[in-house]
């Protein structure tokens, strides 16, 4: 969560740091702010609210300098206002920072630095950072020196970088949160993550833990301690280009970026069908000698893994567990070096899904990340990796790269019941070519009505069996994040258990099945309307109670893939209605790095 961007380069840094911003406001849009150095000092500026409108007043002060630092923030300490909006500065102004992570040890640091003589001007833990930089220089200690000691005066989580007004240079490091630099003809974009810089540069270069960098226009040097003297390594990370089109994230014509990804999902599940399997022969073998197997994840990615739990009972008949990411602690003692961890994540950077994959490899366990970032803190971490072959999804709410797991686990369940690839390739494919009908203008115009019809409705139950559960959960919470609709996920045989007693006339309620299960799902539909539900059916065809349906055929073993396409498209369609911004949802952001 949050983004942050630096530039250091030899053309105006203030737009092109605002332009780079806006390529990570997927991490955090609540407010936003830059600091641009100059021969003359140093020009700040922070605002609440979107990009665009911090653009225009940008673009109005036309700040001077080649050297700066910005900042998109997802709050965690203090509320949203200008105040807490980075860069956060040094009490005598002269020192910037941006931050993204959590200082765990703020408030004691706080405390210390007050008795210090420091006076705070924001609610945030990051601005410890400008104080002790800040001290630190009052200490004796080069601007650098005092950059270098940051990691044994923090605890948590941290991507900085920091700016002084007397050196037109940025320092950067991280620990635990991501920072890359991209690496241009003689500038280069510190930045959160590649998208940023995309349309600069492809080269980057990704910094490990606790290392101290310094960008100049000079070049990128290491920064390195004899005794306490701070020396200048030429020796970097290796730098790599990354495979990615600048149309790749771009909206590309169309109004919103979910929109994009949402019709994208044809092509990316070809490219899937046509790439992957190779890559899944190699960690078959892992997945079969495994004494015990558990799928990690966070939000979509773990309704994925709850897929994986299904679809390994039915196909491959074994016992896998599905654990969301931020409960794997609770489990971690049950693993050895017999355990398969399987971790899911889009990004690759959650940072619950980060922590077990590190606690698992701490206990000995084997570890493969599924992950559309190819080149994430989750997949150099993993010992075996599977890309989705997504392309990168910049709408807060998942999408393709959700489908692309379910693929993906489809494979693995595939191959470790020894099935020929066509078993699940033609199921694949059959989703595939379903993914063109479901995404048509027809079939988006009928689901634009489903929506219309759920417009002033407070709330919606969804209901399945099996893993069409799966998809009730997953196209819950699509309705909740993007359409703000409090929806609810049922187990199809848990209706009445309880949430009968919820059910008044009108009350919408979604039901997902497929041929096996249409008739258990005929009897639960109906039990619902009689008591005044309004029945909404998502299968191959209408029940006898259906007020309205969504026709989806099953598919095998792909149904969940093809099922909640039309799930995604209401989402969309329903906070178009509600003058929502899909791609933005309240009080949330894409890349969850923070606990
Ligand atoms: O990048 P990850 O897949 O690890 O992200 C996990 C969740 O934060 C993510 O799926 C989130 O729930 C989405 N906004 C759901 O649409």
């Amino acid at each position: 969560m949050c983004g942050i961007a630096g530039y250091v380069g030899s053309r105006d840094a203030a737009p092109l740091i605002v332009d780079c911003l806006k390529r990570l406001e997927y991490r955090g849009y609540d407010s936003c702010g830059i600091a641009v150095v100059d021969s003359h000092g140093m020009f700040v500026r922070k605002s609440v609210g979107s990009l665009d409108a911090f653009r225009e007043a940008i673009e109005a002060a036309s700040p001077a300098g080649s050297v700066g630092i910005g900042h998109t923030r997802w709050a965690t300490h203090g509320k949203v206002d200008q105040r807490n909006a980075h860069p956060h500065l040094s009490c005598d102004g002269s020192i910037a920072i941006v931050h993204n992570g959590v200082i765990n040890n703020a408030d004691r640091l706080r405390v210390q630095l007050t008795r210090e003589g420091h006076t705070f001007a924001s609610d945030t833990d990051s601005e410890v950072i400008a104080h002790l930089l800040e001290q630190g220089v009052k200490d004796g200690a080069s601007f650098e020196r005092a950059f270098l000691a940051l990691p044994e005066q923090l605890l948590g989580t941290y991507a900085v970088l920091a700016m002084s007004r007397d050196s037109e240079v940025v320092l950067a490091m991280r620990k635990g949160s991501p920072l890359v630099v991209g690496i241009g003809d003689g500038e280069y974009f510190p930045a959160s993550d590649i998208p940023s810089f995309l349309p600069n540069t492809s080269r980057v270069v990704y910094l490990g833990e606790n290392e101290g960098f310094v960008l100049s226009r000079n070049g990128m040097e290491r920064l390195d301690l004899e005794g306490d003297r701070v020396v200048h390594r030429a020796d970097l990370p290796a730098s790599q280009f990354v495979n990615l089109s600048p149309e790749s994230i771009s909206k590309g014509g169309f109004e919103h970026f979910m929109i994009k990804e949402i019709l994208d999902q044809a092509s990316g599940l070809e490219r899937l069908i046509q790439g992957a399997p190779d890559l899944i022969g190699d960690v078959v073998p892992v997945l079969r000698d495994a004494r015990d197997i558990i799928f990690v994840g966070a939000g979509t990615s773990y309704h994925a893994c709850l897929f994986g739990e299904y679809l390994f009972a039915s196909v491959v008949r074994r016992h896998v567990d599905a654990i969301v990411s931020s409960d794997f602690e609770h489990h971690a003692e049950l693993l050895d070096s017999h355990s398969v961890v399987v971790a899911l994540s889009q990004s690759g950077e959650t940072l619950d899904t980060l922590e077990a994959v590190r606690m698992a490899q701490d206990r000995g366990a084997r570890t493969i990340a599924v992950t559309n970032g190819e080149l994430s803190s989750m997949a150099r971490l993993a010992q075996h990796v599977i890309p989705l072959f997504a392309g990168p999804e910049l709408a807060v709410a998942a999408t393709k790269s959700y489908t692309a797991q379910l693929a993906i686990l489809a494979l693995f369940g595939e191959g470790l019941a020894n099935q020929r690839p066509s078993a699940v390739g033609r199921p694949l494919w059959q989703a595939h070519d379903a993914l063109f009908n479901l995404t048509s203008e027809a079939a988006r115009h009928h689901t634009r009505e489903v929506a219309r019809e759920l417009l002033g409705a407070p709330a919606v139950f969804l209901t399945g069996r099996g893993r069409h559960y799966v998809t009730a959960l997953e196209a819950a919470l699509k309705l909740k994040e993007v359409a703000g609709l409090r929806a609810e996920a049922l187990h199809g045989g848990e209706m009445k258990h309880g949430t009968l007693a919820l059910i008044e006339d009108g009350t919408p309620a979604i039901h997902f099945f497929d041929e096996q299960e249409s008739p258990r799902t005929e009897v639960a539909a109906s039990e619902l309307k009689s008591r005044g539900a309004r029945i909404i059916s998502v299968g191959p065809r209408p029940l006898a109670s259906s007020d309205q349906h969504i026709r989806v055929d099953d598919a095998g073993i792909a149904t969940p893939i093809v099922q909640v396409i039309p799930m995604q498209i209401l989402a969309y369609e329903l906070a178009k209605l509600k003058s929502m911004d899909p791609d933005r949802p309240r009080n949330l952001a894409k890349s969850v790095t923070v606990p």
